[in-house]
């Protein structure tokens, strides 16, 4: 593998918090089977499971961990809640998109950059900036140098649902979603990856894509949840997407509300593109 994809595939298993055993879901699991000896159905799914097609359940993996994470162990014990465990950003530092996702963004970016489909790069619902951190750094080892990251968030959390769509949401009450931009700063900062081609667009969509001075996009990327935050990004941007650009719907298949979304809007402009599915949730089209 060349030195430049050997970086990209570290730097996506950094985000995706792949690469450290000792931290993330398989931790907050455990923890959760220890303290409360329920095996929780929520999290049945997604468990790691032996040949037979039992649950695996390591205490002794668990007790390496405690060795070695004595206070963050102290902290999620403490605080059944999880308020501990996301603010420490011991599951998902950076992004809480699905591995396949993150793929489908490498996807986008690298065959953009091939076909020479012009424009820039903009995601609406940033969170902690994984998404932008991967794609700079994909321009960055693509030698890609006239290319923008656009970043557009509150960078406060949702706002409260005014569509009926969305009615019942309530993810303004999430105190998870909510990640300042100092800290998104701070962690493209940390991989070496904060300049002047990252561009953040602070604050509710409704009031800040409308006005954008942005140029061509050459992949639109929608993850605000909400029926409302995904029909007022594509209103405003999707004239803006070279023809050849990806438009990628991150919350298509979790929420009924965005789905609706992307479906009144290419109704009310007579499209049909061809929705290509990426995992359970996200699907994209290229223009
Ligand atoms: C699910 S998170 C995004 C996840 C992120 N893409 C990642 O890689 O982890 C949703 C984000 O969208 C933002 N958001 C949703 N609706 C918004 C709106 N109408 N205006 C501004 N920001 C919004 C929230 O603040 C939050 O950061």
């Amino acid at each position: 593998m060349a030195q430049t994809d050997l970086y990209i595939d570290l730097l996506k298993r950094v985000l995706a918090n792949a690469h450290s055993p000792g931290l993330g879901p398989r931790m907050r699991y455990l923890i959760d089977c220890i303290d409360t000896s329920v095996l929780r159905p929520t999290r049945l799914e997604r468990s790691p499971r032996d040949e037979a097609g039992a649950i695996k359940f390591d205490r002794n993996y668990f007790r390496e961990l405690e060795h070695f994470e004595p206070e963050a162990i102290e902290g999620v014990r403490s605080d059944p809640g999880g308020r501990y465990w996301w603010e420490h950003n011991l599951s998902f530092p950076f992004t809480m998109i699905s591995p396949a996702r993150i793929d489908n963004v490498e996807h986008a970016v690298r065959t953009v950059v091939a076909d020479r489909i012009p424009g820039d790069f903009l995601e609406a619902g940033v969170w902690r900036g994984g998404v932008g951190i991967l794609i700079r750094a994909l321009l960055e080892s693509l030698r890609e140098s006239d290319r923008t990251v656009w970043m557009a968030d509150s960078f406060e959390g949702l706002p409260a649902p005014t569509h009926e769509a969305d009615r019942g949401l309530a993810l303004d009450a999430n105190w998870m979603l909510p990640a300042s931009l100092e800290e998104v700063k701070a962690n493209f900062a940390g991989f070496g990856l904060l300049d002047d081609r990252v561009k953040f667009v602070e604050g509710y969509f409704k009031d800040t894509l409308g006005d954008l001075a942005v140029g061509p996009l050459a992949v639109l990327r929608l993850d605000g949840d909400y029926y409302s935050s995904t029909i007022e990004t594509l209103d405003p941007l999707y004239d803006n997407v070279s023809p050849g650009g990806f438009v990628i719907i991150d919350d298509y298949g979790f929420y009924e509300g965005c789905r609706r979304a992307v479906h009144d809007f290419l109704d009310s402009r007579g499209l049909t593109p061809e929705l290509i599915s990426i995992d359970d949730s996200g699907v994209y089209w290229r223009k």
